[in-house]
């Protein structure tokens, strides 16, 4: 099974040691999902915009993008809970649209927003949606007890939801979703708000169960750290847009340079942008503000030499300075101009006015 590729300089990841089971991508494995030209327009508004891809059996498949990107409306299309513009997405062959009832059957959901009943027992939780998808009875307490163990919740089954912390009440909601044995599992952001000790609890979990139940997963988020490490394929969205997809690996590879250099400098001259870029090698920089630039490169080494020798001789001080692989970070920017880390940070600066005539 191959090993993700260890290209961060961060020189512990939370991750070593664990394997997420990486799948190879093949194009002639049957498809779980197929997405054809869909579109989700509110009014005049196109919040999803004429996208398309299909995942295959087997595979974690990532959806990534800012807030307001479409990811949630794309799940939402798929999972037929709105209907669809235009266009057209099946379920293991089930058209959403016209066999509701049928990818119904083969799907499980995790809505962005937490479900699970506070006032319940993690058991009672759990019990309600078997019964609900008419899990039988006999198969009841095995498929819950099994679940349980496979979240590391199987010590708080007594415990009521409204005790346990963020992350745990997550991984209750996907063994939760789980009962009913689906074969493809939409998750849409279960980490966000989750600390990162909890996050990589999450992913880890995500990993073993789809090793265990052969799961196909889709999985939307914005943090780019858990695209990379979780998925084998991204499709990166942009304004209701499909910019990007392939293999973390591969879309890192098709950005021009294969180092990024952050460097904070002391008060540096009006032209040190320019300068920078006259560097051997330098494909792109950006001035992120208070003296720090991110410098891509397609030699990391002899950038950062030359970059420190034109500080010196210029008598700016470098204030600090790390070299990385790309990462997706950079993919993001090279596709849609922009920096992910802003456009989430405009999100949750902006609060978002009542708007008038809502409808699915
Ligand atoms: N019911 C609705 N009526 C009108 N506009 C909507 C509705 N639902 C979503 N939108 C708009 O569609 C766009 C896509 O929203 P969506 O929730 O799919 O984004 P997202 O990528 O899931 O974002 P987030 O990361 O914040 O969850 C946004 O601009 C949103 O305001
Ligand atoms: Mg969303």
């Amino acid at each position: 099974m191959a090993r993700r590729d260890s290209n961060s300089t961060t020189a512990i990841s939370p991750m070593n040691g664990a394997d997420l089971g990486r799948a190879v991508y093949d194009p002639t494995a049957p498809s779980a999902i197929e997405v054809e030209r869909i579109v989700k327009k509110y009014g005049e508004f196109t919040a999803v915009d004429d996208v398309s891809f299909a995942v295959k059996e087997g595979e974690i498949f990532g959806l990534l993008g800012p807030n307001g990107a479409g990811k949630s409306t794309l799940i939402r299309m798929m999972t037929t809970l709105i209907p669809i513009t235009s266009g057209r997405a099946s379920i293991a062959g089930h058209d959403v649209a016209k066999e509701p009832n049928a990818a119904r059957r083969m799907i499980g959901v995790i809505p962005q927003a937490l479900t699970s009943d506070l006032d319940l027992t993690v058991e009672e939780n759990m019990e309600i949606y078997a019964k609900l998808y008419d899990v039988p009875a006999k198969e009841r307490k095995h498929s819950i007890d099994e679940l349980l163990e496979l979240v590391d919740l199987t010590k708080w089954r007594d415990a009521a939801t409204k005790t346990l912390s963020g992350g745990m009440r997550r991984r209750l909601e996907i063994a939760r979703g789980l009962v009913h044995h689906p074969r493809i599992f939409f998750l849409d952001e279960p980490t966000t708000g989750l600390d990162p000790v909890s996050r990589v609890a999450v992913w880890e979990m995500l990993g073993n169960i789809k090793e265990r139940r052969q799961l196909t997963i889709l999985i939307t988020t914005h943090y780019m750290d858990e695209a990379d490490r979780l998925c084998d394929r991204i499709a990166i969205v942009d304004h209701g847009k499909l910019v990007a997809l392939d293999a973390p690996m591969a879309l890192k590879a098709s950005v021009p340079g294969s180092n990024v250099i952050e460097a904070q400098f002391e008060n540096p001259p009006a032209d040190w942008e320019q300068k920078l870029h006259g560097l051997d090698d330098v494909t792109s920089v950006q001035h992120e503000g208070a003296g720090m630039y991110r410098v891509l490169t397609g030699n990391g080494s002899r950038t950062t030499t030359q970059l420190v020798e034109m500080a010196v001789g210029a008598s700016v001080p470098v204030k600090s300075l790390s070299v990385q692989n790309t990462t997706l970070d950079d993919v993001f920017v090279h596709y849609t101009g922009r920096q992910l880390r802003d456009e989430l940070q405009k999100a949750y600066a902006f609060v978002m006015p009542q708007r008038p005539g809502l409808q699915p």
